[in-house]
């Protein structure tokens, strides 16, 4: 039987600040730049989640769409839409807010979810339209 990968790409805007507490400001700013601004900055975030499955013979679909869309929703949207990702976020607590440490937790968030006859294949994560990270649970 056929695997097809589907992907379903959701948005959310969230604020974060970059920056280790045991260095000065002037080091977190040489690292980070404008990601580790004091008073906090947003982004826009493209996610875009990807599973892998057989397309079941009835349907024609590998997963149904909608119950994707929801997980994700659920899971990671509702949770970080509009929020401070250092403050606000209970699965980021105590994690640097890059784009790689934020796609990895996505990912963690997403695993156990998935209906049993798919399984997740790659999370993307795009902080800018040109900035994209991915993870595939390696
Ligand atoms: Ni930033």
């Amino acid at each position: 039987m056929p695997e097809v990968r589907v992907t379903r790409r959701m948005h959310f805007s969230a604020a974060h600040r970059l920056f280790r507490r045991e260095w000065s400001d002037k080091h977190n700013t040489s690292v980070f730049g404008d990601c580790s601004n004091p008073n906090w900055h947003g982004h826009n975030y493209e996610l875009e989640v990807t599973v892998l499955g057989p397309v079941d013979p009835e349907t024609g679909y590998v997963v149904d769409l909608k119950e994707l869309r929801d997980l994700v929703q659920v899971r990671v949207v509702d949770d970080v839409d509009h929020k401070n990702l250092n403050l606000d976020v209970h699965w980021m607590k105590g994690i640097l807010p890059s784009t790689e440490n934020l796609v990895v937790a996505i990912w963690n968030r997403l695993v156990d979810g998935l209906p049993a006859s798919v399984r997740l294949e790659r999370v993307r994560l795009k902080e800018t339209p040109r900035n994209f990270v991915e993870y595939t649970g390696d």
